[in-house]
């Protein structure tokens, strides 16, 4: 059988599967989650280089020892680990909700410079301040390298009820005079059409739909988004709706745990006007684009979107990263 019909036939037993059985019983500390946390460390050392270069082309001449990094998020600790143990930072925070996670990497790194904190980032983001306060003092420094990597869009579903965007960011940003915010996030992709046609591998346009009906439920999606058939092989597809089913399809053996979070919510826009409180415009520099496992996915899935007078779209660009820098000049 050749490669292709195969995974055809695998992806459609496991759509069929997901369709048919749902999450049962699946919570987020059974065996799949753990090994959904083992599989970050290769991710989080790749996450680290990119922020590193990202930081470094923003001021060549960057001192990191005068630093402490801060990753909110930062699951495991890869991230982490690889700055500590590539760059001259003077220490490195963990501000993580997952108690599993966080043991993992207070187990796997051995740094005195290494501080994990458990919780919530709105909530425990004071305590995590008075923390880097401590060390600044004792070290005699004062800069903060502030990396949030694909958490942003999680943080209103999985924080608290009342999680409010510019109460989050004052506590974040605020009190930090010499700082550094680099975060990338998924969002909803601006270079695809509101509404568009859309067909993965050689699946049968009903199974798609109905996968697609499936996750906009789960995602309790706006009355807007919209799912039909349109032909055998494709569904005609609002945008958001469209990007959710590919980034489902792609992780589908990790389905119950990527259905709990939407990745089309975040508004760069809105964010970008919050950000400019605390970087001004000057300092800030945004850019749409990819990650490369989105983009072979989308090649490997054989993707098909079509606009409205049947022309293929791009690839979505489904990631959105960011990065600002204030430096304050002392006198003398
Ligand atoms: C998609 S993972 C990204 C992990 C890592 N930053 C990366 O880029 O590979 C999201 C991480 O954010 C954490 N997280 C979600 N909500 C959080 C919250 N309210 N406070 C702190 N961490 C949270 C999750 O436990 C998870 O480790």
């Amino acid at each position: 059988m050749i490669e292709e019909e195969k995974n055809n036939i695998d992806l459609k037993n496991k759509l069929k599967k997901v369709l048919d059985e749902g999450c049962g019983s699946y919570s987020s500390l059974d065996q799949n989650y753990h090994e959904y946390f083992n599989n970050f460390k290769e991710t989080g050392y790749k996450k680290a280089k990119t922020v590193i270069s990202q930081i470094e082309s923003l001021r060549k001449d960057f001192d990191w020892s005068n630093y402490v990094y801060l990753s909110i998020g930062g699951a495991e600790g890869s991230e982490l680990e690889y700055v500590l143990n590539n760059t001259e930072i003077a220490a490195a925070v963990m501000l993580e909700k997952d108690s599993y996670a966080c043991d993992i990497a207070k187990k796997e790194i051995k740094n005195n410079n290494f501080f994990v904190v458990q919780g919530d980032a709105y909530t425990k983001i004071n305590e995590v301040n008075q923390l880097i306060t401590k060390i600044h003092s004792e070290k005699k420094i004062d800069g903060v390298v502030i990396s949030i990597q694909a958490v942003l869009h999680e943080l209103p579903k999985r924080s608290v009820e009342q999680f409010k965007w510019p109460v989050f960011f004052d506590n974040l940003f605020g009190r930090w005079k010499n700082k550094v915010f680099v975060s990338r996030e998924p969002v909803v992709p601006f270079n695809w059409p509101e509404k568009l046609r859309l067909s993965v591998y050689n699946i049968d346009s009903l199974l798609l739909e109905r996968f697609g009906r499936l996750v906009k439920d789960r995602l309790k999606m706006s009355h807007n988004e919209f799912i039909e058939l349109s032909g055998e092989k494709y569904v005609c597809v609002s945008k958001k709706l469209a990007v959710e089913i590919l980034h489902k399809i792609f992780y589908i053996d990790d389905f119950c745990y990527e259905i709990e979070e939407q990745l089309t919510e975040l508004e760069p826009d809105f964010l970008m006007q919050l950000l400019s409180k605390y970087f001004s415009y000057n300092n800030l520099f945004e850019m749409r684009l990819n990650s490369s496992s989105f983009n072979t996915k989308y090649k490997e899935f054989n993707i098909s979107a079509l606009d409205e007078q049947g022309f293929e779209l791009p690839i979505p660009l489904v990631f959105w990263s960011v990065s600002g820098e204030v430096r304050e000049v002392k006198n003398g």
